[in-house]
């Protein structure tokens, strides 16, 4: 391909000032967005762009950012897009997370169509426009990742017709049925903002097959397989299940801080069985469906009392939305009961952090389990179950897994759960934890092996690639 820069547009920065009263520092943001396209700006195949930028909004104001500046990490740069307070909220709490984020994961009921969202959401777009505008050259590639982007690709393409922009969305796309329930205009504003791209990727086969249906009902596009030709242009469409670094996590298990976090957790859970979940605070993630579902499990194997623990994390998320703070009291409310009512002054049945968990923390506890309970309602991908599979060395483990996570396409080896199936959750914790070792090794086996093969890398490169075809296809026809 042709040697240029690759700007990474997204909300979310890969790292996020925390002030507190000893000073302000810096961690790795949360989420699989930012997970994997950092894990890939940090390995060797990124390095085809003579640059690597990447623009996010800074939820800290300008002086507290610059009072931590000097973290940059050096393989890549990172700018910041200041949005005064009260846009933020409109366009972040508001239309993003209080529209977007439940219709698209099948929870319309949560959403609030309040037309400030929505102008809040193209005014930050726009404003992500204006800044790219001052430092885009239009030989450059740009990379707009998610939801709180969509319109965007159009506003840029009116700017730099020949500009080569990517879209991709890490979240689900949801069939017409709930598409439709947005406002008409917005929908038009949604959808002809992702056609402004040249490549708009999905996690899966059904996503995209669910966007095509909007865009046929919603825009007089020209449809031909996976080719959308709208306003003079070709765009093509695809599926990209996004993977992870996963030489990463299978070398980490050797990592002295990951062994000496795994032998902490060892020793605290003693003789008993353990089963480990983490994800961030999100109606979308089935916790209640999760501990309903373990409940069940004790209560028809009385026997596993005081033999099992879980330990369930949960990353802070989007805590000033109402929908999320409310979850978070109820949570609290449910595990204290739940140890209450089943555990007793030598067990508690369920251990519960809320806060974040360093990766050596994270990589321990993966290879501590014997059971990983990941049962979303919805989720566009779930980078938590590869990670978890990843990281088995020892090809042990069970991964007990949603079919509504995007992930389950992939690991069809794992113990898969309807997450409102009470019942099926507790019977595969069962068959989980009785599994056999050598069962479970041909299992880990299999998937381990295709998380080995479509990992990050394989994902960006099947993007790129697709970019490059249809950009040079654009070229020969001007
Ligand atoms: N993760 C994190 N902080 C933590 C624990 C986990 O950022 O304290 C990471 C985890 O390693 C994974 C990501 O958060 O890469 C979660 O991605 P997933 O796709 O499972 O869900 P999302 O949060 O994006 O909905
Ligand atoms: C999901 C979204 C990402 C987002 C992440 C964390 O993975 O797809 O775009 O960054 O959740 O959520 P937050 O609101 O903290 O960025």
């Amino acid at each position: 391909g042709k040697m240029s820069k690759l700007f990474i547009i997204a909300n979310r920065l890969p790292v996020t000032v925390e002030e507190t009263a000893e000073g302000n520092f810096y961690r790795q943001s949360s989420g699989g967005l930012v997970s994997a396209i950092s894990a890939y700006l940090r390995l060797e195949d990124s390095n085809q762009f003579t640059k690597k930028i990447w623009v996010g909004v800074s939820e800290c104001a300008e002086r507290v950012w610059a009072s931590a500046e000097s973290v940059t990490p050096p393989e890549y740069d990172f700018k910041p897009v200041f949005v005064p307070p009260k846009l933020y909220e409109h366009y972040y709490n508001g239309f993003s997370n209080s529209v977007l984020w439940p219709l698209f994961h099948y929870f319309p009921s949560f959403a609030d169509y309040q037309p400030s969202y929505f102008e809040g959401y193209l005014k930050v777009n726009a404003k992500f426009a204006s800044e790219l505008e001052r430092i885009l050259d239009p030989k450059d590639t740009v990379w707009i990742h998610d939801y709180h982007l969509l319109p965007l690709a159009a506003m840029l393409r009116k700017k730099f017709p020949q500009l080569t922009i990517g879209f991709f969305l890490h979240i689900p796309f949801p069939s017409y049925e709930l598409f439709r329930v947005i406002p008409r205009e917005w929908q038009h504003e949604l959808l002809s903002g992702m056609l402004g791209a040249d490549v708009i990727g999905f996690h899966t086969e059904d996503y995209l097959q669910h966007f095509l249906t909007s865009v046929r009902k919603v825009i007089k596009a020209r449809i031909d397989h996976r080719t959308i030709s709208w306003d003079g242009r070709d765009i093509q469409i695809g599926d990209f299940p996004i993977g992870i670094d996963y030489n990463k996590f299978q070398g980490a298990s050797s990592d002295h801080g990951v062994l000496t976090k795994r032998s902490e957790y060892l020793r605290s859970k003693l003789d008993k069985r353990l089963i480990f979940s983490v994800d961030r605070l999100d109606y979308s993630k089935g916790v209640f469906n999760r501990l309903k579902g373990y409940r069940e499990f004790l209560v028809q194997n009385p026997h596993y009392k005081e033999k099992v623990v879980f330990a369930l994390v949960i990353v802070p998320s989007r805590d000033t939305i109402s929908k999320y703070a409310e979850r978070k009291k109820l949570i609290d409310e449910y595990i204290g009961n739940f140890n209450s009512r089943y555990g007793n002054i030598n067990w508690q049945p369920v251990i519960y952090q809320y806060g974040h968990l360093s990766f050596e923390e994270l990589v321990g506890m993966y290879t501590a389990c014997d059971l990983a309970l990941i049962t979303p309602l919805r989720d566009g991908m779930n980078l938590v179950a590869k990670e978890f599979v990843a990281s088995r060395r020892d090809r042990q483990g069970v991964l007990v897994l949603s079919e509504m996570a995007g992930a389950a396409n992939e690991l069809t080896e794992a113990l898969l759960i309807n997450p409102n199936d009470r019942k099926e959750i507790a019977k595969m914790i069962k068959i989980g934890l009785e599994m056999t070792p050598d069962e479970q090794e041909r299992r880990m086996t299999a998937m381990q092996k295709r998380l080995q093969e479509y990992n990050v890398v394989t994902w960006a490169k099947e993007f790129f690639t697709a970019l490059a075809r249809i950009s040079s296809e654009q070229m020969k026809k001007e």
